[in-house]
C-alpha cells in the first residue's frame, strides 16, 4: 500500500491524470475512434441482417477509460502515473465491446474487421481458439485509425473485444470475481469459486457450440 507519502503523491498523480483525459482535446479523440469504429460495426451488422435474415450483433457497448482504472494498469506494469504513459503504453483506452449471438458471428465480426483497409490491425489474439487460463475467451483486436482532427499523420488506437452473450456472461461475473478479490490473498473458497468458473467455461463453451450447431440445422429446414 506505501506509506502516507506515497499515497498522497499517486492521488495527486491520479487527479493530475484525471484532469488531463477530461481536457476537450482528449475526449474528442478518443471519443472520435469510438464513434467511426462503432458505425463501422453496426453498419456491417445491418449488412448482414439483410443477407442472413437474421442479426448477427446482439450488443455494442463502448468505455473511455477511468483515470483510476488506467493508473492501476500503469503500476501493474511498472510504469509511473501520467497522461504520456498512459498515451503510449496501454492500448485500451478507449474500447468497444462487440456482443454477438453465435460464435460463427464473431469470426465474422474479426474477418470485417480484419479486411478493413482504413483501419490497421496491431495485435489480435484469438482467446477462443486459445483461453487464458481463467477460462476466458474472447477476441481482441488492437486497432488503429487516422485522427483527421490532430497533428499530422496522428493515429488514434481502440481495443476492440468481440465475444458471444454466453462469454460475455461468463467474463461479467469473472470480472466481479477479480474486482471483489483484488490485491488480497486468495483464500480456500476463492480458489473454489475459481475452479467452478473454469469448469463453466468450458461448459457455456459447449453449449455456445451445440447452439450453433442447431441454429445450422434449423436453418436447412
Ligand atoms: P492487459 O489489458 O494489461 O491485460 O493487456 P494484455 O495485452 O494482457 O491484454 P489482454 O488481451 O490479456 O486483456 C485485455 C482485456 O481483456 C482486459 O482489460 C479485460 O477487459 C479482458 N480480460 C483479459 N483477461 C481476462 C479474464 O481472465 N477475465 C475477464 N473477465 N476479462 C479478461
Ligand atoms: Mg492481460
Amino acid at each position: 500500500m506505501g506509506n502516507q507519502r506515497e499515497q498522497l503523491i499517486r492521488a495527486e498523480r491520479v487527479r493530475e491524470l484525471a484532469e488531463n483525459i477530461s481536457t476537450k482535446q482528449f475526449v474528442q479523440k478518443y471519443s472520435y475512434g469510438i464513434t467511426i469504429l462503432e458505425s463501422m460495426i453496426t453498419g456491417y451488422g445491418r449488412k448482414c441482417d439483410q443477407r442472413l435474415g437474421r442479426s448477427i450483433v446482439d450488443t455494442v457497448v463502448y468505455r473511455l477509460k477511468t483515470a483510476e482504472s488506467i493508473a492501476d494498469k500503469l503500476e501493474k506494469k511498472g510504469y509511473e502515473i501520467s497522461l504520456t504513459n498512459a498515451v503510449e503504453q496501454l492500448s485500451d483506452l478507449a474500447g468497444i465491446r462487440v456482443i454477438c449471438s453465435f460464435c460463427d458471428d464473431v469470426y465474422r465480426m474479426d474477418e470485417f474487421l480484419q479486411q478493413r483497409n482504413d483501419i490497421a490491425i496491431c495485435r489480435r489474439k484469438d482467446y477462443i481458439r486459445n483461453p487464458k487460463e481463467s477460462g476466458y475467451r474472447s477476441i481482441h483486436l488492437i486497432v488503429e485509425m487516422d485522427y483527421p482532427l490532430g497533428a499530422a499523420g496522428e493515429k488514434v488506437r481502440l481495443e476492440v473485444q468481440i465475444r458471444t452473450v454466453a462469454m460475455n456472461y461468463w467474463a461479467k461475473l469473472d470480472h466481479q470475481l477479480c474486482y471483489k478479490t483484488g490485491g488480497r490473498r486468495s483464500g480456500q473458497s476463492i480458489e473454489q469459486i475459481r475452479r467452478e468458473l473454469r469448469t463453466y467455461a468450458e461448459e457455456i463453451s459447449g453449449i455456445d457450440e451445440k447452439m450453433l450447431n442447431l441454429r445450422k440445422r434449423i436453418e436447412e429446414i
